[in-house]
């Protein structure tokens, strides 16, 4: 797997997720549990590409303006997620917001698959990719598991990838 189908997979994850949060209606735990896997997966593949995509190519002067622009969207994204993190999602007003969140996530992964990823390509050497793929590789999944911690409705599965959490057994009463 290259370093860009690496990102890709993730960014393939989070259009799913993207989709399927704006077309729940009234059933609010599924909104719940999808809004938690999206949010777990955009701050895991936001920390583990800018340590090793954005971090590398800031030091090069072709790669900073690049760099700084994917950065600022990662941080209005998590600035979004946070504004979602209420505990009553069951609005027009919410779901609204995540219909803004699901638009700024699109337009950002177009911009790095048509743009960025390619100022990347020419800036990074082979071997650079191929060491930053093993570490971006690693680090996501590290990541994901990290923020799943926080929620009980998201878990990781033994491929790595975000998931609903099994649900929990009831204590006896
Ligand atoms: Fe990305
Ligand atoms: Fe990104």
């Amino acid at each position: 797997m290259t370093l860009f189908e690496a990102l890709r997979e993730s960014h393939d994850i989070q259009r799913s997720l993207c989709r399927q949060l704006t077309s729940t209606r009234s059933d609010t735990a599924k909104r719940e549990s999808l809004f938690l896997q999206l949010k777990v997966e955009l701050e895991a593949h936001a920390a583990s590409e800018e340590r090793f995509l954005y971090a590398p190519i800031l030091m090069t002067d072709s790669g900073l303006s690049s760099s700084r622009h994917a950065l600022s969207e990662h941080h209005e994204i998590e600035e979004l997620c946070e504004e979602l993190s209420v505990s009553d999602k069951s609005g027009a007003a919410w779901l609204n917001k995540a219909k803004k969140l699901s638009e700024e996530v699109r337009h950002h992964l177009k911009e790095e698959e048509s743009k960025f990823f390619k100022v990347a390509g020419r800036i990074l050497t082979e071997p650079q990719k191929t060491t930053l793929t093993k570490r971006y590789v690693k680090d996501v999944v590290r990541m994901r598991k990290k923020y799943a911690e926080d929620y009980q409705l998201v878990a990781v599965g033994k491929d790595g990838k975000v998931k609903k959490a099994a649900t929990q057994a009831k204590p006896a009463a």
